[in-house]
């Protein structure tokens, strides 16, 4: 039998203790409880924001994992242990994977990726963190099956519409280089994994996400960013030819909420994106606040709706997102064992 595992819910424990929005007292725990056949178990705490877990269930699933893995309080961090528990207590699992692609087997790479990121990628950083990812992905077009999630943005930076993003690249390299002597991970994946984890920095939800991308190594074709200034109609047209809805559209345009547009604090990610999208301050003052592509999203009443959904309901707004950024990081990808 092939076992086939995402480990990306061990690192999650980390981050249960830490993000604000597992601090608040109204929001019910949750465990899923994984019986290994050796009799063990592993306790996954939900990686959804609306299934999320108080800061002190946060801490006993915490000590409940080490407990189980028995290698003590920095197990986390600790990449030989981790090597060792992937080694011994992975072939183990029974259980079928629940990656949307079971693209690498078993590993532990997840939580490698996380901790090298994790290393180098601060709040303040964030913000260029999670761009890189629109701007891999975001190249892919539907039609002829160009572009997406394939590590070219590396070859891109000269483009006009990837100004300012160097220096996240640049962020990035030094993970890549210190990985790839032990652990080669690929662009892709590991853009993938530093925008999930800006994310989540920053308070946002939890996001799941899965290994085994390819690179390209060639530029993709140029012009399939969607550009600021278009209208919404236009914006709904450039997504769709990606696969995106407008709901996923308005969702991941809520990234906006964190970096220097002015929603909000630059490196909190909650939904007052939507909050003061409504609030349009850029109508009655020279307000910097927002882009044109942002704007326009509240003059069109299929996005407005989605706006008002996320403005009342930031559980939606993150679970939404969680489940766009998934299908974004997974647009176009070649998988290695496809
Ligand atoms: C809807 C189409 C989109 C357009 C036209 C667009 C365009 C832009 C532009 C022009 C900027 C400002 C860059 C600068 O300050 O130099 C920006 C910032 C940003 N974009 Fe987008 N974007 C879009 C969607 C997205 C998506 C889907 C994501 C991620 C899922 C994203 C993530 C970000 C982030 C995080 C920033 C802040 C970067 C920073 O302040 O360092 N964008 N975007």
């Amino acid at each position: 039998m092939t076992t086939r595992f995402d480990s990306s819910f061990l690192f999650s424990f980390n981050h249960l203790s830490s993000s604000p929005q597992f601090k608040t007292p109204a929001i019910k725990g949750r465990r899923k409880i994984f019986r290994f056949k050796s009799g063990a178990k592993l306790i996954e705490a939900s990686s959804s924001p609306s299934l999320s877990t108080s800061s002190s269930s946060a801490r006993n699933i915490n000590n409940e994992i080490h407990s189980v893995n028995g290698f003590g309080d920095n197990v986390l961090y600790k990449r030989r242990a981790v090597i060792i528990a992937a080694t011994v207590l992975l072939p183990l699992i029974g259980f079928d994977g629940f990656g949307v692609h079971a693209a690498e087997s078993v590993t532990d790479k997840t939580l490698i990726i996380r901790e090298g990121v994790r290393k180098v990628v601060t709040k303040g950083k964030a913000a260029g963190v999670l761009r890189l990812v629109f701007h891999d992905a975001g190249t892919f077009d539907m039609n002829d099956k160009s572009g997406g999630m394939n590590g070219s943005m590396v070859y891109e930076l000269d483009r006009p519409e990837n100004a300012g993003l160097k220096k996240s690249v640049k962020i990035l390299e030094k993970v890549k280089s210190e990985l790839d002597g032990t652990e080669p991970v690929s662009w892709a994946d590991l853009i993938a994994v530093a925008g999930a984890e800006a994310v989540s920095l920053c308070g946002g939800p939890l996001i799941p996400v899965q290994l085994g991308r390819k690179d390209l190594t060639v530029p993709d074709p140029e012009g399939k960013l969607p550009e600021e200034t278009l209208n919404a109609s236009a914006l709904k047209q450039s997504f769709l030819s990606k696969g995106f809805s407008t709901q996923e559209l308005v969702a991941l345009s809520g990234a906006h909420t964190i970096g220097g547009k002015g929603f909000g604090s630059p490196t909190v990610f909650d939904n007052s994106y939507y909050k003061i999208l409504l609030e349009k301050p850029w109508a009655s003052s020279a307000s910097m606040i927002g882009l044109p592509s942002d704007h326009v999203l509240v003059e069109d009443e299929e996005c407005l709706r989605w706006i008002n959904t996320y403005a009342d309901d930031q559980r939606k707004f993150f679970e939404d997102f969680k489940n766009a950024y998934i299908k974004l990081v997974n647009s176009g990808a070649m998988w290695k064992d496809a």
